[in-house]
């Protein structure tokens, strides 16, 4: 029975953490909630009938807590460095929301100090967990598109006042979030992308703008990649696409497969004929894999939670999480010169 800390109770929390360790609960226990707004680690310890969690409103006592094995860091982006990195030497296992951090240092910082207490970090980049992703990462992995030349990913919703507090929310502040639409779901879209295709991203050229919000941070983004292997990509993210959508599409030169979450058939695998000869723009094969079970959300919480009780390094490691941030920080830095950049090793 590993002992759950959560710090920050606000939205992922309450819709992600809570019901998901709620539904594990042979294995972890929540005993410590931790905001700087006591009523709300109240409000969500009664809600999810926590029995009796200590409730604090200073994050480093959590940390320091021997009844607390494992902390997961959900406040906002800004605070997730010196979260994780207390959380790691006072030897507790991290799961950290995505972004990793605000910068390449701060996850530098967070990656060392993971591995200098031995402890397992995790970044909560929940995409790579949604069923329908499982399933097109397997199809990818098998080979049959055999090689992949291209790869497009879109992330959009309609923005993060439907999803938390109003516009003068944490998300808008450059300061304590990294940015808008980029850091927020380009990280989610970059990430996926990146983990379909299994290569390193080496350069990117991006158009960042804000084309409706009022607001000081970007709406939405559209970034060019270059992988190690010299093939391309691509992703999109916004906050003004109603409904909800993350499509991605992977082209390959023996056909294409098509992911899009909440559609009636979310993975499509089109093959064709690679015989000589035979007409390639017809495809002899469709195929809609069956999904496993879960959500995104779901299949995170629980595979953190086995990872540490295994104690097996996660495949959404502090590492990797770190080569997502770099991609998203590479891309702000395309929209400052309006030139390629390159992403340091
Ligand atoms: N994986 C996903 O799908 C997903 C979805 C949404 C948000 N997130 C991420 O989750 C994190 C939190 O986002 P949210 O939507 O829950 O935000 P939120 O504003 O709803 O909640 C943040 C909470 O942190 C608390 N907090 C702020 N400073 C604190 C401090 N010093 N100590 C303790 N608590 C503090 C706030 O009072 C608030 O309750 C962000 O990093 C965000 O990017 C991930």
């Amino acid at each position: 029975m590993l002992r759950v800390g959560i710090i920050g109770c606000g939205k992922i929390t309450e819709r992600a953490s809570l019901p998901n360790l709620v539904n594990y609960k042979d294995k972890a226990k929540v005993t410590c909630l931790c905001d700087i707004i006591k009523s709300k680690a109240e409000y969500l310890s009664k809600k999810f009938e926590l029995g009796s969690p200590d409730i604090v409103t200073d994050w480093k006592a959590l940390v320091k807590r021997h009844d607390v094995d494992v902390v997961f860091v959900n406040t906002p982006n800004y605070l997730h460095e010196d979260m994780a990195v207390g959380a790691a030497r006072n030897k507790k296992h991290v799961l950290v929301e995505k972004p990793i951090s605000i910068s390449v240092k701060a996850a530098d910082n967070m990656v060392k100090a993971a591995n200098k207490n031995k402890v397992l970090l995790m970044v909560e980049q929940t995409q790579r967990f949604d069923p329908v992703h499982q399933a097109a990462k397997k199809i990818i992995d098998s080979g049959v598109l055999g090689r992949i030349h291209n790869i497009r990913g879109r992330i959009g919703h309609a923005g993060p006042e439907y999803w938390s507090e109003g516009k003068s929310h944490w998300f808008y502040d450059k300061k304590k979030s990294g940015g808008g639409c980029m850091i927020d779901i380009g990280v989610h879209i970059a990430d996926l992308v990146r983990w379909f295709k299994g290569k390193k991203v080496t350069e990117v050229f991006a158009t960042i703008q804000t084309l409706e919000k009022k607001l000081p941070v970007d709406d939405n983004a559209t970034v060019l990649l270059r992988f190690e292997d010299g093939t391309k990509g691509e992703f999109e993210c916004s906050w003004t696409t109603r409904p909800y959508e993350v499509l991605t599409y992977v082209y390959g030169e023996k056909g294409k497969l098509i992911t899009s979450i909440g559609s009636k058939q979310p993975v499509t695998l089109s093959l064709v004929n690679t015989v000589s000869g035979a007409d390639p723009n017809n495809a002899v094969k469709e195929e809609c894999p069956k999904l496993g079970p879960g959500n995104g959300w779901e299949n995170a919480v629980h595979y953190f939670i086995d990872c540490v009780i295994k104690g097996k390094k996660p495949f959404i490691s502090g590492e990797e999480g770190r080569e997502t941030i770099k991609v998203i920080l590479a891309a702000y830095e395309s929209k400052r010169t309006g030139k390629w950049v390159k992403i340091k090793k």
